[in-house]
C-alpha cells in the first residue's frame, strides 16, 4: 500500500496541471496514465490557448518553449461564401489575444516539469480503477511492472478523459447528464507545408466547414467537415486537398499544399454531466465535459477546471474548510456551459445544415451578414474567443 494526497488518473493537460499546481503549493499528489509516454506526448489535439491558459503557464513557470515557439495571434478570419471577415481580436478585447501552441506541446513541457521537480508519473498503468470514492480514503488500484497497486489518497482528481474510468465510478443516479450530438465530423489533417495563412481561417462553405489552422511555421492543421460516421479511407490526400481548395477559396488568395502527415475523422459532441464531484472524486476536463471543437475551447476548459481544484485544495489542505472543495463543480459549471453556449454558437453558424427546413438556412445566412457588419457581434465573439475572465458563482 502507497499514499499520497492527491491521487490524479490521467496524465492529459488537466492532470498534468493539477499535479503542476499542487506541488507548487507543497502538496504531493501521484500521476497514474495508461498509455506510455511517448503516445502520450504524440496525441495531436488542439491548439490554440486562449489567454488566460497562457498567463498560467507563464506565471507557473512552464512556459518557456511555449514562450518561444509558440505563435502569439491578434486576429482570426471567419469566411463566409468566399469573403473573408477578419476578428481584431486584440483591438476589441483591450489587448488580449490567442497563442498557436499545439496541446501535445504543452503535454511535453508539463511531463518534463513534473519529472524534474521529483514528480511521479506512473505511465503504462493497467486495469485502473477507483474504489471507497465517498470514504475518507479513497483508492487507486493499478497493475505496474507485473505488480498490482493499492494508492490510499485524500482525494482523486479524475483527469482521465471522455472514455475514463473515473465518471463511470460513481453511483448511478448521482450524475445528470446533459448531452447533444452534433450532425457533423472533422476529419483533420496535420501536413507538412508551411501555413498559407497568418492567422486561422474558419470558413463556411455550401459544401460544408473547412478550415485553416497551423502548428509552426513548418506544419499546417487543415479541417472539413465531414459525416461522422464517414471512412477516413474514403479520403485519399487527394480528395482532401481538393475539398479544401474549394471550401477555402477566397479571390487573390491560393491554399499550398503539401504532404499529409497524419488525418483522422472525429464526431461533435456537447456533453456535460452535473454535478462534476461525487464524495472525493473530482471530475475535470473531458470526463466531466467536451464541446465541438469549433471554439477551440476543449483544452482551456480543462485547464479552467483544475485551477479552481487546486485553489479549492490548497484552501483545503491549509484551513480544513471544505467549503471551496464542495463549491468546486459550481465554479466551473458556470464557465463550462458559457463555453458550451459558445461552441454551440460557432459549430452552427460555420456548418453546413442539411436541415430540409429553409428557415434554418436563412437563419444562418441572417447571423453571418449581422457578423460581417456588426462591431457589437464581432467584439462579444473576440471576448469569447480570447477567453472569458470570470468570476466563479
Ligand atoms: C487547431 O489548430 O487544431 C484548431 C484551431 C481552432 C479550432 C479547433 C482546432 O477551433
Amino acid at each position: 500500500m502507497t499514499t499520497t494526497q492527491v491521487g490524479i488518473v490521467g496524465a492529459g493537460p488537466a492532470g498534468l496541471m493539477l499535479s503542476h499546481l499542487l506541488h507548487r503549493a507543497g502538496i504531493e499528489s501521484v500521476l497514474i496514465e495508461q498509455r506510455d509516454r511517448a503516445y502520450v506526448e504524440a496525441r495531436v489535439r488542439a491548439g490554440v490557448l486562449e489567454q488566460g491558459t497562457v498567463d498560467l503557464l507563464v506565471h507557473t513557470g512552464v512556459a518557456d518553449r511555449m514562450l518561444r515557439e509558440g505563435l502569439v495571434h491578434h486576429g482570426v478570419n471567419l469566411q463566409f461564401h468566399g469573403v473573408r471577415t477578419r476578428i481584431a481580436l486584440s483591438d476589441l478585447t483591450g489587448g488580449r489575444a490567442i497563442t498557436v501552441y499545439g496541446q501535445q506541446e504543452v503535454v511535453k513541457d508539463l511531463i518534463a516539469a513534473r519529472l524534474q521537480a521529483g514528480g511521479e508519473v506512473v505511465f503504462e498503468a493497467s486495469e485502473v480503477s477507483v474504489a471507497d470514492i465517498d470514504a475518507d480514503h479513497p483508492l487507486i488500484r493499478y497493475g505496474h511492472d507485473g505488480q498490482s497497486v493499492e494508492l490510499r489518497c485524500d482525494v482523486i482528481a479524475g483527469c482521465d478523459g471522455f472514455h475514463g474510468i473515473c465518471r463511470p465510478a460513481i453511483p448511478a443516479g448521482v450524475l445528470r447528464v446533459y448531452e447533444r450530438s452534433y450532425p457533423f465530423g472533422w476529419l483533420g489533417v496535420l501536413a507538412d507545408v508551411a501555413p498559407s495563412t497568418d492567422e486561422l481561417i474558419y470558413s463556411f462553405h455550401d459544401r460544408g466547414f473547412a478550415m485553416h489552422s497551423l502548428r509552426t511555421p513548418q506544419i499546417s492543421r487543415l479541417y472539413l467537415q465531414v459525416d461522422p460516421l464517414d471512412d477516413i479511407n474514403n479520403w485519399p490526400d487527394e480528395r482532401i486537398w481538393s475539398e479544401l481548395q474549394t471550401r477555402l477559396h477566397s479571390p487573390g488568395w491560393s491554399l499550398v499544399e503539401g504532404p499529409v502527415l497524419e488525418k483522422g475523422i472525429t464526431p461533435m459532441r456537447g456533453f456535460v454531466v452535473e454535478p462534476m464531484q461525487f464524495g472525493r472524486l473530482f471530475l475535470a476536463g473531458d470526463a466531466a465535459h467536451i464541446v465541438p471543437p469549433t471554439g477551440a475551447k476543449g483544452l482551456n476548459l480543462a485547464i479552467a477546471d483544475v485551477r479552481i481544484l487546486a485553489d479549492a485544495l490548497i484552501e483545503w489542505y491549509a484551513s480544513g474548510t471544505r467549503s471551496a472543495l464542495d463549491a468546486y463543480s459550481t465554479a466551473c459549471l458556470y464557465r463550462v456551459w458559457r463555453v458550451q453556449e459558445f461552441s454551440a454558437m460557432m459549430t452552427n453558424l460555420m456548418h453546413r445544415h442539411d436541415d430540409r427546413d429553409p428557415f434554418v438556412h436563412k437563419l444562418q445566412r441572417a447571423q453571418q451578414d449581422y457578423l460581417r457588419s456588426s462591431h457589437a457581434m464581432q467584439q462579444s465573439l473576440a471576448e469569447n474567443y480570447v477567453g472569458l475572465e470570470m468570476a466563479h458563482a
